[in-house]
């Protein structure tokens, strides 16, 4: 066991969350992180409605009896999603625990509060995490440049991401970025942090609804081979390096517009990734910490190995560094 301020602000045993993560954060992976003692977020925008996410709610409740969250992703976008009423319909479930993502959370909190709902903000600077921190939310997920997803654009690894947001947060702060394994953890620990996140890791198990071949791909591929797709235009997401992200790099480094790789990043195209199995078919997120995952256990096995390794690390390896 470990316990951090974490555990107590969300109820969970483990200072672990699994961060969303669009068509994998479905009812079979979450309820199982949540029966392994960390904490699992389903992806409220994998559900094409707010009422197909209410019933995602209730499919992962007749698996788990333990607390798991939403995550509700606030991207820009030129037709939102109608984010207010994916808003009520997490409240209305019951859920009592949320990550946001995206943008300044603000505008959502009141109502999250009043219902009772604890927020935890991801972002991936120390300036948007004291933002965030002001506007009231109950803790924060700072996302290094490892990261999988958007990372932001200032490219700041966590290694000096995480200190310095410890220095400025007095809410409690999980790691997020390159984490899959104990030594992970105790790192983070160590720098400053209250637990971890991680998308990579629990990408790669068993549960994760998602096709065994995307998984084989990820234990095989380095942590050299993600691509920053957006950079040009300043909405950087680190992604599976494939013929179709290397495609987009190419088309937006000679000046082209979103206009013309739209197709290219279609969602569809993802979301058929994982289903189908071709890593080739279109753009998925991953992290460069695929370069430390070598298997697909179970997410029972992911989190014990880390929870059991990290205590061992602490009370031993680490203990033995200090002369008696
Ligand atoms: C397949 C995949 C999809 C993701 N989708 C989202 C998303 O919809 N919203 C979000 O806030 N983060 C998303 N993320 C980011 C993760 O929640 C997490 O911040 C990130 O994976 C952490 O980096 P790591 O992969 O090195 O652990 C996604 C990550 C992956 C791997």
């Amino acid at each position: 066991m470990l316990r951090t301020r974490f555990c107590d602000t969300f109820g969970v045993r483990h200072p672990i969350v699994q961060g969303g993560m669009q068509w994998v954060g479905r009812a079979e992976l979450v309820s199982a992180v949540a029966e392994s003692g960390a904490l699992g977020m389903l992806t409220a925008l994998t559900q094409p409605t707010p009422e197909a996410l209410g019933a995602e709610i209730d499919r992962c409740r007749e698996r788990t009896d333990h607390p798991f969250g939403v995550n509700l992703t606030i991207l820009p976008s030129i037709n939102p999603p109608p984010y207010d009423e994916y808003r009520r319909a997490i409240i209305e479930s019951g859920v009592r625990i949320v990550e946001t993502a995206g943008a300044n959370p603000a505008e959502h909190i009141p109502e999250f509060h009043a219902a009772g709902v604890k927020v935890l903000h991801k972002c991936t600077s120390v300036r948007h995490a004291v933002k965030a921190q002001e506007a009231g939310v109950d803790a924060v997920s700072i996302d290094g440049f490892e990261c999988a997803g958007h990372p932001g654009e200032d490219d700041v690894p966590g290694l000096v991401l995480i200190p310095a947001a410890a220095e400025r947060l007095s809410i409690p702060m999980v790691a997020c970025g390159g984490f899959a394994d104990a030594r992970g953890l105790v790192s983070a620990l160590a720098l400053g942090a209250d637990g971890i996140t991680m998308g990579t890791r629990f990408l790669c198990t068993r549960e994760a609804p998602v096709h065994r071949r995307i998984k084989e791909a990820v234990v095989a591929a380095s942590e050299r081979e993600t691509e920053l797709i957006f950079r040009p235009l300043r909405n950087t997401a680190r992604v599976a390096s494939n013929s179709v992200s290397r495609e987009v790099v190419g088309i937006l480094d000679d000046g082209g517009s979103f206009e013309d790789v739209r197709d290219l990043v279609a969602g569809a195209r993802g979301r058929a990734v994982f289903e189908q199995g071709d890593p080739e078919h279109g753009i998925w997120s991953s992290g460069m910490v695929q370069g430390l995952i070598h298997d697909i256990p179970s997410v029972a096995e992911v989190v014990d190995r880390i929870v059991t390794g990290a205590r061992e690390t602490i009370t031993e390896r680490l203990a033995r560094v200090v002369p008696a």
